[in-house]
């Protein structure tokens, strides 16, 4: 029923779309779906680059025969172990049962842990080489991108790297696979999502491995997730997407989350987003966190260098929404922001605080004063909010424009 998918000279695609669940690790919606890839080789020996979940088992084996017939395969390559991509391995062994799987130490055990496969594993070193025929597997571990086990492999016959998570994007891929088959910019939002929902904490290993993998040649990456890179400008855009977001680094746009009850935090943030507009800053994000998805939210601070985040005090404390922004943010050890924030309260002022310690804590830089509203608006919160949307206009666009000298009161 499958035509083979030839992605290269004797490389093959055999992964599937998902587009039934609704949340990837039950938590991130997926709101275009996603991509399971694996990729064959076929030489003298025939090596398959990583499973697919096992709920798509059955579409990935009709892939897999359409490529090889009734020929065995010899490898099983596992550069990642999370179940979306070694969810198939213990049903291939029952298909093929002389498989040899091939992993690094820390793979071979989860192996053993999930699956109970101790049987046919190959003990690979960082830089190994395993010889298929004209083709060489070298494998790179790049521990915590995503996992601790996870490890590329690189082709240098044919300047491709199989890159696991790395370089991967939320978003199915509908039709083509290749890059040149579909609309890349399409999957930009959906890389910068899966990167800071799923990758994001990690921006120190990633740096690691982005530096480990700088002395080779690439001319093709193939992600677990999403298109086949192999265009020039695209392979050079998605390494240069990664390196910009594990170094924290961003666009100068500004991201304003608020949690509101009643409407009075919103008036302050509608206030704030004015003034910056009115300032010249045009990439101006809004999310209530009441309604936003907390992936999206995720996504935008990572792509934006200032952020103002507003809160009502609830029970003494941030607004909940707020809390578990904060408390996602922090697991991903953000940094490197132009930051402020604003709130309101009825009686007891607590969240102008914990928003400031939460900005110490995370070493951003606070912009100007937190702008604090006591039941109602008066004329000067309106003046310290304004205040606030021109400050963080001015921080975000000096630099790449010519900013007027005014009466801001900036820090
Ligand atoms: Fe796509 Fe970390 O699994």
């Amino acid at each position: 029923m499958y035509k083979p998918l030839e992605i290269a000279k004797n490389i093959f695609y055999v992964g599937v779309n998902d587009r039934t669940k609704p949340l990837f690790e039950n938590l991130w919606p997926l709101p275009y779906g996603v991509s399971y890839n694996a990729y064959l080789v076929v030489d003298k020996q025939t090596a398959l680059i990583d499973t697919v979940d096992l709920c798509y088992s059955d579409v990935f084996f009709q892939k897999i025969t359409s490529v090889l017939g009734n020929r065995p395969i010899d490898y099983l390559i596992v550069n990642h172990m999370e179940p979306d991509h070694s969810g198939s391995i213990a049903w291939l062994v029952s298909k093929y049962p002389e498989i040899r799987i091939v992993g690094n130490k820390r793979t071979l055990d989860m192996l053993k842990g999930f699956y109970g496969i101790t049987r046919n594993v190959v003990l690979i070193q960082d830089l190994e080489e395993l010889h298929l025929g004209e083709c060489t597997l070298q494998f790179y571990l790049t521990p915590m991108v995503h996992w601790p086990e996870t490890m590329m492999t690189y082709v240098p016959e044919k300047k491709t790297l199989f890159s696991a998570d790395a370089f991967g994007a939320f978003g199915a891929l509908d039709g083509g696979v290749l890059d040149t088959q579909l609309t890349p910019g399409r999957y930009r939002d959906e890389m910068i999502r899966y990167y800071s929902n799923i990758v994001g904490k990690f921006g120190s290993p990633v740096q690691t491995a982005l530096n480990k993998l700088s002395g080779i040649d690439i001319d093709a990456i193939c992600s677990t997730h999403g298109p086949v890179w192999t265009q020039k400008t695209q392979v050079a855009e998605v390494f240069n997407l990664y390196d910009q977001l594990s170094r924290y680094e961003a666009d100068p746009g500004l991201v304003i989350a608020y949690g509101s009850m009643y409407g009075h935090t919103e008036q302050l943030a509608e206030i704030i987003a004015s003034s910056a507009a009115e300032h010249g800053l045009k990439k101006i994000v809004m999310h209530n966190v009441s309604k936003s998805h907390e992936s999206d939210i995720l996504r935008d601070v990572f792509a934006y260098k200032g952020l103002l985040i507003g809160s009502p005090t609830y029970n003494n404390k941030l607004y909940p929404g707020v809390e578990s922004l904060l408390s996602g943010l922090q697991n991903r050890y953000m940094k490197n922001r132009f930051f402020g924030c604003f709130g309101s309260f009825t009686w007891s002022d607590a969240s102008a605080k914990q928003l400031a310690a939460f900005a110490e804590a995370s070493e951003f830089e606070m912009i100007a004063d937190p702008v604090i509203m006591k039941q109602a608006m008066l004329s000067e919160v309106v003046e310290k909010a304004r205040n606030l949307g021109q400050c963080m206009a001015r921080k975000l666009l000096s630099g790449v424009e010519v900013v007027p000298n005014n009466s801001a009161n900036c820090h």
